[in-house]
């Protein structure tokens, strides 16, 4: 039998966390062996659906389920925390962007890093949910100084899983023979969605499309655009179980290592790779191993890639700048 594995999971009776606590307790993230106790955060407020989920989650009768903890305190919710999902934050509504949420998502942020940091297994895996994304994470990372940055990540998973989605319906092939997709940036509309890389069975899907105007005017701006379109299409709610999935599929790629010949796209602290300066928490083509994630090296890119990958990098810094108060 191993050891259990603990896992904090921040927003937990919110609506992505009533997805994604059953398949983690279920043993789809971790695998069918191995043992978990779940560490759940949610503000005081949220204690009469805690009460309701942790009774559900019993009555699922898990085997692998082996602890629950339930708490408004993030300094109980991460002790020893060996992975940290943070979901926990307000979404957008309609006719928001996600960037205008730092004002009141930032704070949680800075508290949840100063627990993590205090509390957590220096080896602790942090998946960054809540929105704005990628800058939470930062938020998070520089709240935990004394957490290896390389611990931190944000969720672009999502907007990499949509792309896969929208190649394979557009070709008709399965989404496991699309390799090498990449999501560069923001998860925000700025993110550029990028299939200059991918390839099905050795070929280019460039390719592969034999509409000219596909890629520009239907993929990207779909995979852009559609967290406002489900929230649209769900009257003012956002996705939630596409996240769920996102979640365990961004974890295991990291834990377990992503599959020979494919990377994923993860919101990783840049390192000046491809010209990102280093400081922001940018998504970039990774492959994980052992546990570790690594940039992937060496890519062409045109000078319409660099435009792209410029434009999210900028959205980045003015995200920054917004929250710099916060941090000082
Ligand atoms: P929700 O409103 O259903 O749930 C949010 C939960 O967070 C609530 O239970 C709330 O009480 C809790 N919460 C608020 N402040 C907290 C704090 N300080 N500590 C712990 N918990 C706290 O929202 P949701 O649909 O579950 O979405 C959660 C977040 O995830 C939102 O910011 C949403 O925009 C974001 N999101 C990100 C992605 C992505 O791809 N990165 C995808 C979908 C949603
Ligand atoms: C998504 O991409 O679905 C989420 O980030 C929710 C949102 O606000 O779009």
């Amino acid at each position: 039998m191993k050891s259990p594995i603990r896992i904090s999971v921040t927003g937990a009776t919110g609506q992505i966390c009533y997805s994604l606590l059953f398949r983690i307790a279920a043993g789809d993230m971790l695998g069918k062996d191995q043992p978990i106790i779940l560490q759940l955060l949610d503000i005081p407020n949220a204690r009469p659906l805690f009460d309701g989920l942790v009774m559900e989650l019993q009555d699922c009768a898990f085997p692998l389920l082996t602890g629950l903890i339930t708490t408004d305190d993030p300094y109980t919710a991460f002790k020893d925390a060996d992975i940290a999902l943070l979901v926990g934050a307000r979404p957008r509504g309609e006719n928001m962007e996600r960037k205008d949420l730092l004002e009141a998502n930032g704070p949680i942020f800075i508290e949840q890093g100063k627990a993590l940091n205090a509390v957590a297994n220096r080896n602790v895996k942090v998946l960054v949910v809540g929105n704005p994304a990628n800058t939470n994470a930062y938020i998070t990372l520089k709240n935990s100084p004394d957490l290896n940055p390389k611990n931190f990540s944000a969720m672009l998973r999502l907007d990499h899983n949509r792309a896969l989605s929208q190649v394979a319906r557009k070709l008709s092939r399965p989404v496991t023979s699309i390799r090498k997709m990449i999501v560069w940036g923001n998860h925000s509309n700025t993110q550029y969605p990028d299939l200059s890389h991918s390839e099905i069975n050795n070929m280019p899907v460039t390719t592969l499309i034999d509409d000219d105007n596909w890629i520009a005017k239907s993929f990207v701006p779909t995979v852009q655009k559609r967290g406002m379109a489900i929230i649209e299409a769900r009257h003012g709610r956002s996705s939630a179980a596409s996240a769920a999935n996102a979640i365990i599929n961004h974890m295991q790629d990291w834990i377990f290592g992503t599959r020979e010949n494919d990377w994923t796209s993860m919101g990783i602290l840049s390192d000046g790779s491809y010209g990102i300066p280093e400081g922001v928490v940018y998504s970039f083509p990774v492959t994980c191993n052992n546990g570790h994630y690594q940039i992937v090296q060496g890519l062409e890119l045109s000078d319409f890639d660099k435009r792209k990958m410029q434009k999210s990098y900028e959205e980045l810094i003015t995200e920054q700048s917004t929250i710099m108060h916060l941090l000082t």
